[in-house]
């Protein structure tokens, strides 16, 4: 059910009740009201009675049925009983049931009476005459009062069957209006492709939940757009990088294959597709590598940091000989501070680019890698004396296959950095590079402490 449905519905339901509640107040309220003020008519025609009956002590029954018939304020359906002291009925009209002794007692007892069966009132009391006591009874049914209810009753129905279709009705219109902005935004949105995430929804003058929620909107449309074009660009990137080995392999073998060579010469061009698909290989493998970084956290083991970085540094003494790698520790007795949760794998590859960077950039100097532990974290750096990265391009390096201005005469594609960021960002690391270096490099990495 739609919203604007289900608040119409519920405009309506509240309203319903509501409308019932003062109806059946006032109904009720009409009804005491005729009730009582039935018993005091009666209570009036009691006296009447009893005055005209027993007060003309002469009277005979017939002369007075006779007045009182006459009488002009007579009740619809009126039953009178008059009992003297013993109990015995001296005047009973209309043929009617006498009344139980038990009731006669009680309004002697009481002095007044008022009683109602079913749709009857009946109203007793004592009547004292210089004869005795009379208990006189009388009962009618109040015609006219139940006639003017029953038309307020329709009346009350009609209005509250008319009211609630109208307040539906009403609140529709309501909840149309108020989800005006909300059914523009949906149109607005239903247009939006991936090919035109450039657009933005209108805002409103008004600063309520609807303009937040599509300020909210556009804000994930500016999110999107730029992964979009990030996503674009990586894949134009990652083609032009892979195309450039496979053309230089492919113009290689058709220069060769076009005049017969000799030996030597096929050696050569051999030698020249072997490098290229060499590195064709490693961009493929950072490519693969940098798509697959994505972690299962049910994966993560406990990781000392203080041996990763033992690990890495016995890799790269092994892969390029003469390379100088110098550790400093300054760490916590517990070792537990620099113990974290993560893939050891993924954690090894990210500063192993590193650690290879820092060799490549620098000619093989000197590399210092400390890892000190702090109150909150554990921070390792890796330092270098090499080209250093200019100040206004150290966050571009981070993105995948930008390189420095001063790196072009080195080998590589501009992977690296974008793999060792995204790998420490998923483990909970984070990885900046100091500014205030005056030459080399210094990259620093932070993990906050587990304990
Ligand atoms: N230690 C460093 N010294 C100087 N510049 C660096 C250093 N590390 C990274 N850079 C700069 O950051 C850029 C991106 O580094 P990244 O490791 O992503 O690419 P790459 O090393 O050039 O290629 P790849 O790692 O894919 O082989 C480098 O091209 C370089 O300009
Ligand atoms: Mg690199």
């Amino acid at each position: 059910m739609k919203i604007r449905d289900r608040l119409s519905l519920q405009f309506a339901g509240i309203s319903a009740i509501i409308l019932f509640l003062v109806l059946a107040g006032i109904y009720i309220a009409v009804e005491r009201t005729r009730a009582s003020t039935f018993y005091n008519r009666l209570n009036d025609r009691a006296l009447t009675v009893a005055e005209l009956f027993l007060g003309e002590d002469n009277m005979t029954r017939e002369k007075f049925t006779e007045v009182q018939r006459r009488y002009p304020i007579e009740l619809p359906n009126e039953e009178v009983h008059i009992y003297n002291e013993k109990g015995d009925p001296v005047f009973i009209n209309q043929n009617t049931i006498q009344w139980p002794g038990p009731m006669i007692e009680r309004v002697r007892k009481e002095h007044r009476l008022r009683i109602r069966q079913r749709d009857k009132q009946s109203v007793g009391l004592l009547y004292e005459d210089n004869s005795g006591n009379f208990v006189v009874l009388i009962s009618a049914y109040d015609k006219y009062g139940h006639n003017w209810e029953r038309q307020l009753l329709w009346a009350m129905l009609f209005s509250f069957i008319i009211s609630t279709v109208v307040m539906f009705f009403l609140g529709r219109v309501f909840a149309r209006t108020a989800l005006l902005p909300i059914t523009r935004a949906v149109n607005e949105v239903k247009v939006i492709r991936s090919t035109s995430l450039d657009r933005r929804l209108k805002t409103q003058e008004s600063r309520d939940e609807v303009n937040e929620l599509i300020v909210t909107f556009n804000n994930l449309l500016e999110h999107l757009e730029q992964s979009f074009d990030a996503q674009r660009s990586f894949v134009s990137n990652a083609s032009h990088e892979l195309r450039t080995p496979l053309t230089s392999i492919i113009g290689n073998i058709e220069v060769t294959l076009a005049f017969d060579r000799t030996a030597a010469d096929y050696k050569l061009t051999l030698q020249q597709v072997l490098v290229a698909t060499g590195k064709l290989n490693e961009l493929i493998n950072n490519l693969f590598e940098l798509a697959q970084a994505a972690i299962d956290v049910s994966d993560f083991e406990e990781v000392r940091l203080d041996e990763l970085i033992w690990q890495v540094k016995d890799e790269w003494m092994n892969k390029v000989p003469g390379c100088h790698i110098e550790l400093d520790f300054k760490l916590d007795p517990d070792f537990r501070k620099y113990t974290i949760k993560g893939k050891s794998d993924l954690l090894f590859i990210a500063f192993g680019n590193l650690v290879h960077n820092a060799i490549k950039f620098s000619g093989n100097k000197p590399i210092f890698c400390t890892i000190e532990s702090k109150s909150h974290e554990t921070e390792i750096r890796i330092r270098d004396q090499g080209i250093g990265i200019h100040s206004e391009e150290a966050h571009e390096v981070f993105l995948p296959f930008r390189r420095g201005s001063n790196a072009k005469n080195f080998e590589g594609s501009g992977i690296g950095l974008s793999l060792t960021e995204k790998i420490l960002r998923l483990q909970g690391g984070h990885i900046r590079i100091n500014d205030t270096l005056q030459s080399g490099t210094e990259f620093i990495i932070s993990f906050p402490s587990l304990l």
